[in-house]
C-alpha cells in the first residue's frame, strides 16, 4: 500500500521533536481522524538576505502517512526562502515520497497546512514587534 520511501521516512523519520524559542509555530489537527501535528520553525536570512527556513522540526501524533509526509517536508524546505516554502503543496509532498494511497492523501494535506501555519505564525508575531 505504502510507497517504500513512505516506509522509510515512517521508519527513520527525520527533523522530529520541538525547538525552543521557535520563531513560528503552526499547530494543526485533522477532526477526522484525530492525528495531530506540531510544526516548529526557526527564521533566518540567506546570503542576498531573504528570510529562509533556517530550521525545521515537527511533533506527530499520527498514522504513517501523516510521520511520512512530515518528515519529508522537513528536508523539502530547509533552506528555502519563506516564499518558496510557502509554495509547496500536498501533491510535491506525496510526489516527493513517491505517491501517496488515495485516502491517505489527507494526511499530506496536514503536513503542507501545519507547514503554512509556521510560517503565518512567525509573520504574525513580527507584526507584533514592529
Ligand atoms: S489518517 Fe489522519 S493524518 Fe493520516
Amino acid at each position: 500500500m505504502y510507497s517504500k520511501k513512505v516506509m522509510k521516512y515512517f521508519r527513520h523519520p527525520r527533523n522530529m521533536g520541538e525547538i525552543k524559542n521557535a520563531d513560528g509555530i503552526g499547530k494543526v489537527g485533522n477532526p477526522q481522524c484525530g492525528d495531530v501535528l506540531e510544526v516548529y520553525i526557526k527564521v533566518g536570512k540567506n546570503k542576498k538576505g531573504k528570510e529562509i527556513l533556517k530550521d525545521i522540526k515537527v511533533k506527530t501524533f499520527g498514522c504513517i502517512a501523516a510521520l511520512a509526509t512530515s518528515s519529508v517536508i522537513t528536508e523539502m524546505v530547509k533552506g528555502k526562502t519563506l516564499n518558496e516554502a510557502l509554495k509547496i503543496s500536498n501533491m510535491d509532498i506525496a510526489k516527493e515520497l513517491g505517491g501517496l494511497p488515495p485516502i491517505k492523501m489527507h494526511c499530506s494535506v496536514l503536513s503542507a497546512e501545519g507547514l503554512r501555519k509556521a510560517i503565518e505564525d512567525y509573520y504574525k508575531s513580527k507584526k507584533k514587534m514592529n
